[in-house]
């Protein structure tokens, strides 16, 4: 089934921007301070907002960056002209561009049996008691190959930070269509799923047009708050106990340069550093709070379910208090992962609060 990100917006985007869009000026810089897939920061862009786009993880910044700093058609002239073999690449995509060589160079390279094939294939952890089936051999060497060449081109100096983003955003997105789960990392199956068994394939990313100005930063959504001035921001706070750091781990361990230490039955690595007090159920509402207090924003714009650890009574008092509240409903198809039952419809809303200090 591929990798589902938790709470994405993907469906709600259009509706989310264009409420964005009718209360703040044009021309405004828009926080997305729990940016997740970007798609949210991708769309603002489109729309012609410059962003300062934040989370926790490196992965999503990885994903943010790559939307909102490259061009649509990014040409990678500096690694052209340092790797001419690059060049040479017969090209699999219609469009022939510097992206999509550069793509087909990394489709064409030899697999290498590096981490991602020792930790989390069959072949690479064969001297287990039950082999780890994340992925199929020869993808997990693909990955390998592909991540190794990408982080070294970087070290290199033949990649910008922008363009080591979207190959690497990229790679994920290859990785997460042949990863032989039930819609996150938290655990792989043990049968394979039948697209786990196709080839790995990086395919270009659909980049929005738009202003290339946007900030990128990692950092905990309340002490970013309490350090920066904006006139709106979007918050789009994790809502259920699911850590994203445990979930996503292995998106997160292909963006980063360095391989973790793992154990366990599904080789996690040690996530504990970036576990988050909105998955918390006692600790949610006091941190929403703290970040609304600490946020110098005229507008916040506040995405949350109706499922969420904070109840919509909670969320009213804590937000009235924050200045005046405007609420939107959308119906969102619920997460779930294909081992659970369908558990229907569930409303995400978007309360949008003009501050009255
Ligand atoms: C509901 S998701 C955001 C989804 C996003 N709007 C999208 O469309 O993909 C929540 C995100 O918040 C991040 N996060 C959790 N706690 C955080 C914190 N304290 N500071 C910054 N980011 C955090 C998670 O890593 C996750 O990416």
């Amino acid at each position: 089934m591929g990798i589902r990100f938790i709470g994405h917006k993907k469906k709600l985007v259009s509706d989310i921007v264009s409420i964005i869009d009718s209360t703040v000026e044009d021309g405004t810089q828009v926080g997305d301070f729990f940016t997740g897939t970007g798609s949210v920061a991708a769309s603002l862009k489109n729309a012609g907002y410059s962003v300062v786009a934040n989370d926790l993880l490196t992965h999503c910044c990885i994903s943010a960056r790559a939307q909102l700093r490259n061009p649509p058609q990014p040409e990678f002239e500096m690694l052209l002209e340092q790797v001419p073999a690059v060049q040479d690449a017969g090209n699999q995509f219609i469009q022939r561009s510097g992206y999509t060589q550069v793509l087909s160079y990394l489709n064409q390279l030899d697999g290498v049996e590096g981490f991602i094939y020792s930790t989390y294939s069959p072949g690479g952890t064969s001297n287990r008691e039950e082999p780890r089936q994340y992925f199929t051999d020869e993808n997990a060497k693909a990955i390998d190959a592909c991540r190794q060449r990408i982080h070294r081109w970087h070290d290199q100096n033949y990649l910008s930070d922008d363009e080591h983003a979207l190959l690497l955003y990229d790679l994920i997105r290859a990785t997460n269509e042949v990863a032989n789960t039930a819609g996150t990392y938290g655990a792989y199956l043990k049968s394979w799923y039948e697209r786990a068994k196709e080839p790995l394939e990086l395919t270009p990313a659909e980049l929005p047009e738009g202003p290339l100005e946007h900030e990128i930063q990692q950092r905990d959504a309340n002490e970013l708050a309490r350090e920066t001035s904006l006139s709106a921001v979007y918050l789009d706070p994790p809502y259920t106990k699911r850590q994203y750091a445990s979930y996503y781990h292995l998106p997160e361990t292909i963006a980063k340069k360095e391989n973790p230490s793992v154990s366990g039955k599904t080789g996690l690595p040690n996530w504990e550093s970036k576990s988050s007090d909105y998955c918390h159920k006692r600790r949610a509402s006091g941190q929403l709070d703290d970040l609304l207090s600490a946020l110098d924003a005229e507008y916040v714009f506040l995405s949350y379910s109706d499922e969420g650890h904070i109840t919509p009574d909670e969320l009213n008092e804590i937000l009235s208090e924050h200045g005046e509240v405007e609420l939107h409903t959308f119906d969102h198809r619920r997460y779930k992962s294909n081992t659970e039952a369908d558990s229907g419809d569930l409303t995400e809303a978007l309360y949008v609060v003009q501050s009255t200090s």
